[in-house]
């Protein structure tokens, strides 16, 4: 790029920023900045902050900044060199001397584009016509109907080499090859790249047509055939679908991405509109980054089978990169042999929306595939999961997720590796320690911590805090909740507040605080409420009364199920202690995992709360 440092500053300079975005979005003055609904994420309260002073633009929601060719680039879609002459030109700036040769290219990117567009023309009156019979049929035989293929602009290919070089020949050849549409080999005259094919546009963000994907009609290699890289198609960079998905993603609030192109039009036509994908290649980061600008929350979907499973690996490892508060990826795999398509055709679409519904997070997916990945009866074996998860966090480049992703590792390390594995269990010989081999043996670290816990005193603080804020979850919950009482200090205060339930008519905030007034409690209680903020977890992430509740509810349940579990995990501790076997250990670790999986559960009650904040 050849524009200088000092023509960008003098552009910026002589642009107005807020003017800039107002054309587009909604601007409030506030103070000497403006305000507005960040067009870059999904909220209902602005932290969209336009600065003109300081010529840029920042969302405390999504930390998306720029600046004006930024803006143009980011929010319009617009490639740099287009971005800064359209900003030129507002500001009545010339464009610099030596950017001649750029903005030729451009302009040849533009008889680019017309070849491309009327290419797609020409393949769909292919396929509506007499020659694209068998094509109709395929697409009928995979339950593609009319109106979708007409939708996605599909068009038909026909077995010849020459039709589309004799229908597009205003263009000359040069420009065809450069498209990709012709197929250019020295001393030889070009011909049709796509022969007897399914042809499905690959559009742009901008909804223009800048490649092809071609399905063989039967079978043969490859079954696929896409447009090479022109200077229109950067593979690594396109998503299929983005432009429609990005529109559908701003309703839904999420984004999915799939393996095929056909998955994202099956997808469509079973009422998934928010779904993208890769073109034949593995995510990259330039394609995960444009997820993320189309969504905060985004989704891989990855087919059934062991290419699938080595995808979603891929994928979720260079996704680390790029993870952050507020964004949220999610990994889920097909049923054994499925795709997307498959799944809705055999199935119906109701089973896309279950199989979405069970996506694991990232943290949970790289964690259940790293301990999934080997036996881990060695040292030498879990120190190398320790390696590899310590490896997997340090690709993450945002620092506070970093340090919770290794927190949140070795959390559940420990509680993997406490366990009275094969190295904790009595030794054979009785050489060094004879009384171990009738007497006791030495308590594992697990047990002791078992006897210290019992419930989760973090959670039940949380707990205790939104019940003080929100009394009306008292009573609905009763039962469960009288299960929750225990010693401790919280346990206290729930105990009072249960009794209060019972002989006050309605528990409204002045009640309740007369209730832990007359208990003694007062002091407690407040200093509970105002900890840090968290007890405001189930609370504060939804404006709603019911979306409060429930959160309160869950976390009610979950918690109600400790006592229970924490018991059978101490007999199960037991019983591996008397009689160690490979059952009992094998239950014993079942146990502690879904202990894991409970407080995981209700921690995301909670991130989810920490990343709303802004609402
Ligand atoms: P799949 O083979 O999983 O596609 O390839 P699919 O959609 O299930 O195919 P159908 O259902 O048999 O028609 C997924 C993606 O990989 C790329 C394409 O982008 C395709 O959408 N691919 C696949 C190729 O580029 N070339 C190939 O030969 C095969
Ligand atoms: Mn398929």
């Amino acid at each position: 790029m050849s524009l200088t440092p000092a023509f960008l500053d003098e552009l910026r300079a002589r642009t107005l920023l807020s003017g800039l975005i107002a054309r587009t979005v909604k601007l409030q003055r506030a103070g000497r900045e403006f305000r507005a609904c960040c067009p870059f994420h999904n909220e209902k309260t602005p932290s969209f902050y336009v600065n003109d002073d300081k010529g840029f633009y920042h969302c405390f929601g999504c930390s998306a900044h720029g600046d004006a060719i930024r803006w143009m680039t980011d929010q319009r879609g617009l490639p740099f060199i287009d971005a800064v002459k359209e900003l030129a030109q507002a500001a009545g700036m010339e464009m610099p001397e030596q950017d001649r040769r750029s903005a030729e290219k451009a302009q040849r990117a533009k008889g680019l584009h017309e070849a491309m567009e009327d290419a797609a023309r020409w393949f769909s009156e292919r396929l509506h016509g007499i020659e694209g019979a068998e094509a109709r049929a395929l697409l009928k035989k995979r339950g593609v109907s009319d109106e979708v293929a007409r939708a996605f602009g599909m068009g038909f290919a026909p077995d010849s080499r020459g039709k589309l070089k004799e229908a597009l020949k205003g263009y000359g050849d040069p420009m065809l090859v450069e498209a990709g549409l012709l197929i250019g080999v020295e001393n030889k005259e070009p011909y049709d790249r796509f022969r007897g094919r399914l042809m499905i546009p690959i559009r742009d963000v901008r909804g223009r047509t800048i490649a092809f994907g071609g399905r063989i009609i039967g079978d043969g290699e490859p079954k696929y055939l896409n447009s090479p890289e022109t200077p229109l198609f950067d593979k690594g960079r396109t998503l299929y679908n983005l432009d429609r998905a990005q529109a559908a993603a701003r309703k839904t609030g999420r984004i999915i991405a799939v393996e095929g192109y056909m998955d994202v039009i099956a997808l469509a036509q079973a009422g998934f509109h928010e779904v993208v994908a890769p073109l034949g290649t593995a995510m990259t980061e330039h394609q995960l980054e444009r997820l993320w600008r189309a969504s905060d929350t985004a989704i891989l979907c990855f087919d059934g089978d062991s290419a699938g499973q080595r995808a979603a690996i891929r994928a979720s490892v260079k996704a680390l990169a790029s993870i952050e508060p507020g964004r949220r990826l999610s990994i889920v795999g097909l049923p054994e042999g499925l795709d997307p398509d498959e799944l809705i055709y055999d199935r119906g679409p109701h089973e896309f929306d279950n199989l979405l519904r069970s996506a694991q997070p990232l943290a949970d997916f790289l964690w259940s595939q790293e301990v999934g990945a080997e036996p881990l009866d060695t040292p030498e074996a879990r120190a190398g999961l320790r390696k590899r998860l310590r490896e997997l966090v340090q690709s993450i480049v945002h620092r506070d997720t970093r340090e919770e992703y290794s927190a949140e590792f070795r959390r559940r390390l420990d509680a993997l590796f406490a366990l009275p594995s094969r190295e904790v269990r009595r030794p054979r010989s009785g050489k060094f320690h004879p009384n171990w081999s009738n007497a006791e043996a030495p308590p594992s670290t697990v047990a002791r911590r078992l006897k210290a816990s019992g419930l989760n005193p973090v959670l039940m603080r949380e707990l205790c805090g939104a019940l003080i804020l929100y009394p009306t979850a008292i009573s609905s919950n009763i039962e469960r909740l009288t299960e929750l009482i225990d010693h401790s200090r919280e346990g206290q205060i729930l105990e009072a507040l249960l009794d209060g339930a019972l002989s006050y008519p309605r528990l409204d905030k002045p009640t309740v605080e007369t209730i832990l007034a007359t208990a003694g409690l007062k002091a407690a209680a407040e200093k509970l409420v105002r900890a840090d903020g968290m007890a405001y977890a189930y609370i504060r992430r939804h404006r709603d009364h019911q979306g409060a509740g429930n959160d309160i509810r869950e976390a009610i349940s979950a918690l109600a199920a400790q006592p229970a579990l924490n018991r059978a995990i101490e007999e199960a501790t037991a019983i591996l202690k008397e009689r160690p076997s490979d059952d009992a250990f094998a239950r014993q670790v079942a146990l502690v995992r879904q202990r894991q999986e409970l407080e995981t559960h209700l921690g995301n009650l909670k991130v989810a709360d920490d990343e709303n904040l802004d609402e």
